[in-house]
């Protein structure tokens, strides 16, 4: 009796959790304002902060599976393939720009469904969401790397 009702609640939890177990990164800076966790996480945890209360995960992975955009763990120090049939080396600037400016390079296989930025999220954000998406890719060279 006792173990069905604790699979009860496991399953409730479960459900709850959205079937995913809760990124401990995410976790630890539930609930603090998202300019004290910029000033206090390092660049990177902050960037994963902030690419969750942005939204950015519901159109792109960091695992490598595509979904309505690009997995963001195969773009720093990467040519990037565009529908105009030419393409760009993803750096630092370029991160910037598509997330500021998305819809001005669009990546071929993709629609320009991603949203204007610009005037949404400030300077810090983009700055630590750069320091994400790099962050997916450690052994992508420094930004001089491009061939
Ligand atoms: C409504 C869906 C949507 C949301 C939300 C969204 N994106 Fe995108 N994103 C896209 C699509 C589609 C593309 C590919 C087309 C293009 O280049 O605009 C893209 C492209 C990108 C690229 C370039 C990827 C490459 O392959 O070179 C980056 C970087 C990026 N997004 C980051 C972000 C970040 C950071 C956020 C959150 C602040 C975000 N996106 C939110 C849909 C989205």
């Amino acid at each position: 009796m006792r173990c069905a009702f604790v699979t009860v609640i496991a399953a409730g939890l479960i459900a709850c959790g959205e079937g995913r177990p809760q990124d401990p990164d995410l976790a630890a800076w539930k609930g603090v304002e998202t300019g004290v966790v910029i000033e206090q996480a390092e660049p990177p945890i902050a960037g994963k902060v902030v690419f969750h209360r942005r939204g950015c995960q519901q159109c792109h992975t960091t695992d490598g599976s595509r979904w309505i955009g690009p997995s963001l763990n195969e773009v720093y120090g990467t040519e990037r393939p565009l529908t105009d049939g030419t393409t760009v080396f993803a750096d630092e600037a370029y991160l910037r720009e598509s997330i500021l400016h998305a819809r001005e390079r669009i990546i071929k296989g993709y629609r320009g469904e991603m949203p204007m930025y610009e005037r949404v999220i400030s300077r810090p954000e983009v700055d630590v969401l750069v320091a994400y998406i790099k962050s997916l890719r450690p052994d992508a060279g420094p930004d001089d790397a491009q061939p």
